[in-house]
C-alpha cells in the first residue's frame, strides 16, 4: 500500500503589499529586495482571516480537485507556525469549519519545514494501513508575527495556505522521505516568546540570522536530496520538478546548480507571495499543477528548511 497526491489546492489572502509599498514603511528598496530574495510582493491576511480560514479555502479546492468532499476524508495534519490560538489545534478549527467531526486532526509544527514533515505523517498513516484519505495542509498569517519596522525580517514573509489531498494507492506515489532537525540552531531563526500568566513574554516577532539561516538552508538542501534520493534507489537526472521551500531565490538557485539540476526544473513562485513558511511547498505545487507544468506521472522532489532548524525532502511520482 501507498500513498499518492490525488488533488491540490491553494489560497493567498486578497490584499497584496509590492517591495514598493515597504518602501513606505521601512527604509527599504524594491531593487534592494529583488535582488536579495526574489521577491516582489506578499499577500496579507485581512484582519478577521485567520490560518484556519485560509486553510479551509485551500482545503476545499483540493478536495474538489480531488473529487472528494470533506466527509471523505479520515484524518486531518496541518503545518502552521502561525496556530489560531495556542488551543484547539488549528487542524481541529479547519475540521470544524470543513463541516465534519469524528476523524483526527492534529497540528504538526517544524516551520518553513512543516509541510514536508506533515506529508511524512500521513505517508506513514496510509501506509501503516491506519488512514485512506488525508487532507495536508500548510497554512500560515506570518504578516501577525513580524515587526514592521525592522526591514531584515518584515520583506521576507507573506500569508497564504495550500494543501493536499493523498490517498491509498497501488502504486507510489510517495516514493521516499527523509527529515531531520538540530535544535542547536534553534536561536538562529525563532519567535522567541509565548504568554505568560496573561503576559507577552519575550518577543513575539520574527528574529533571524540572515546570512547563517542562508548558508544552513543551502547546505542541507543540497545533502537532504542526495539522501531523498538515495533511499529511492533514483538519481538527480530522475526528478522533473524541484520544488523546495519557496523562502529566497537564490538559496533555490544556488542549490539547483549544486545539484547539477537544470534551472528550468526548478519552481519559483516566491517572486508573488513571499515566504510563506509551512504553506509555501503546497502553494508552489498547487500553482505548478494548475498551470500545466505539473503534470500526472511526473517525479517531483519537495524539499523544505525552517526554524528549528528543521529540514526535510520527500520524493514523489504525481
Ligand atoms: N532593505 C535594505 N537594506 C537592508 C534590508 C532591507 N530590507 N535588510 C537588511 N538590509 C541591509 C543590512 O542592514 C545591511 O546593511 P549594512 O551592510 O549597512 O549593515 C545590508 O543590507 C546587507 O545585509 P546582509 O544581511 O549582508 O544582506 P544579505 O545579502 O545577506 O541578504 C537576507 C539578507 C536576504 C536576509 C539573506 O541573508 C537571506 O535571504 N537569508 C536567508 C533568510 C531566509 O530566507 N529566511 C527565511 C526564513 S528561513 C527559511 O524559510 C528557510
Amino acid at each position: 500500500m501507498y500513498s499518492r497526491i490525488t488533488g491540490t489546492g491553494s489560497y493567498l489572502p486578497q490584499k497584496v503589499l509590492t517591495n514598493h509599498d515597504l518602501e513606505k514603511i521601512v527604509d527599504t528598496s524594491d531593487e534592494w529586495i529583488v535582488s536579495r530574495t526574489g521577491i516582489r510582493q506578499r499577500h496579507i491576511a485581512a484582519e478577521n482571516e485567520l490560518a484556519s480560514d485560509l486553510a479551509l479555502q485551500a482545503s476545499r479546492r483540493a478536495l474538489e480537485s480531488a473529487v472528494l468532499s470533506a466527509t471523505d476524508v479520515d484524518m486531518i495534519v496541518v503545518a502552521t507556525t502561525t496556530p489560531d490560538m495556542i488551543f484547539p489545534s488549528t487542524a481541529c478549527i479547519l475540521q470544524a469549519k470543513l463541516g465534519v467531526a469524528g476523524c483526527p486532526a492534529f497540528d504538526v509544527q517544524a516551520v518553513c519545514s512543516g509541510f514536508v514533515y506533515a506529508m511524512a505523517m500521513a505517508d506513514l498513516y496510509i501506509r501503516a494501513g491506519h488512514a485512506k484519505r488525508v487532507l495536508v495542509v500548510g497554512t500560515e498569517v506570518y504578516s501577525r508575527i513580524l515587526d514592521w519596522t525592522d526591514r531584515s525580517t518584515c520583506v521576507l514573509f507573506g500569508d497564504g495556505a495550500g494543501a493536499v489531498v493523498l490517498e491509498t494507492a497501488p502504486e507510489p506515489g510517495i516514493l521516499a522521505f527523509k527529515l531531520h532537525a538540530d535544535g542547536s540552531h534553534s536561536n538562529k531563526l525563532s519567535v522567541p516568546g509565548n504568554v505568560f500568566r496573561g503576559q507577552v513574554s519575550g518577543t513575539p516577532f520574527v528574529q533571524m540570522d540572515g546570512g547563517a539561516v542562508f548558508k544552513f538552508a543551502v547546505k542541507v538542501f543540497e545533502e537532504v536530496a542526495h539522501e531523498v534520493l538515495a533511499a529511492a534507489n533514483a538519481r538527480i537526472a530522475d526528478v522533473d520538478w524541484f520544488i523546495p521551500h519557496q523562502a529566497n531565490i537564490r538559496i533555490m538557485e544556488a542549490t539547483a546548480r549544486k545539484l547539477g539540476l537544470p534551472m528550468q526544473r526548478l519552481i519559483t513562485t516566491v517572486d508573488h507571495h513571499g515566504n510563506t513558511s509551512a504553506a509555501s511547498i503546497p502553494l508552489a505545487l498547487d500553482e505548478s499543477v494548475r498551470a500545466n507544468k505539473v503534470r500526472r506521472g511526473d517525479t517531483l522532489l519537495l524539499e523544505g528548511v525552517g526554524g528549528g532548524f528543521t529540514w526535510g525532502a520527500v520524493l514523489l511520482r504525481f
